[in-house]
């Protein structure tokens, strides 16, 4: 099977870093991240230029089916980002730490980190929490690996919640960005709350906000790429815009190919050695 190769792939691409992120928040200029959890979609959104791909643990949703992100095992996460990570040329790969192992003693996530680390390529991890999670932060930093902290929403703590949806004052929200901050984080991700929480937030630390259903005075946007692209058929957040319905293009590609072999038209002449 013949492979397209990106036209410029012979000039090297300078990294996204933290430090790129970092400098983008300073000069005002807006971050951009997708999910991907597969190499060719990892290369495409590559291409088109988002500067962080995230190897999410959404994956036990979009791409296994399963109604939350908890079944999704530290093994599976290495599977998906080794893809990804040897995808991307130019964007920053951030993998979930699944859980429970941003839950468990803090040496384990040190330990899960490393690996993610060693074995994909990838450049930092993303670990759900904030004050709670501080210590845990600062020595998977420590370790040097880079750590996106998640706050607002934590879907790995949908049962606590019972639901997803969050009822937290802006103060507890705002401590919880601060002390991931403190704690070495390199950028915050916020995910469903009001718009001036997440301007409150962007507003009281130093470091990257990435925002999903978190408004727009953030630093960036992340979403779930299957839920951009409209690749399937689950629950769409109000937060989801979608800019393409593969899913439709995908079930008429199917059933048009079915339709051909019914008919006897495939394969042709064309498709067929002699
Ligand atoms: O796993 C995921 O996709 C996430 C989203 C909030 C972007 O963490």
């Amino acid at each position: 099977m013949s492979r397209t190769v990106p036209a410029d792939s012979s000039k090297p691409l300078k990294r996204v870093t933290t430090r790129t992120l970092r400098r983008m928040r300073d000069e005002g200029r807006a971050i951009s991240m997708l999910t991907a959890y597969d190499f060719p979609t990892a290369e495409v959104l590559d291409e088109s230029g988002i500067d962080v791909l995230l190897v999410g643990d959404s994956l036990a949703m979009v791409v296994q089916g399963h109604e939350t992100t908890l079944s999704a095992t530290l093994d599976q996460m290495v599977y998906h980002a080794e893809m990804v990570g040897r995808a991307a040329r130019r964007a920053m790969v951030v993998v979930d730490l699944p859980f429970p192992e941003g839950q468990l003693e803090i040496c384990r996530s040190v330990e899960s980190s490393a690996r993610i680390l060693k074995e994909t390529n990838c450049h930092a991890v993303k670990l759900e929490g904030g004050a709670d999670q501080a210590q845990r932060i600062e020595q998977i930093v420590t370790a040097g690996i880079p750590v996106m902290a998640h706050v607002g929403l934590r879907p790995q703590n949908v049962h606590v919640q019972g639901g997803y949806r969050i009822e937290r004052d802006l103060e507890s929200l705002v401590a919880d960005a601060v002390a991931a901050e403190q704690a070495g984080a390199f950028a915050v991700l916020i995910e469903c709350v009001p718009v001036d929480v997440g301007k409150a937030i962007t507003e009281s630390v130093s470091v990257p906000t990435i925002g999903i259903g978190a408004g727009p005075h953030v630093n960036g946007q992340v979403l779930v790429t299957h839920d951009l692209i409209g690749f399937h058929s689950g629950y769409l957040p109000k937060f989801v815009r979608q800019y393409a319905n593969v899913r439709q293009s995908v079930l008429e590609a199917a059933i048009a190919y079915r339709q051909s072999i019914d008919r006897g038209e495939f394969p042709g002449e064309k498709e067929s050695f002699q």
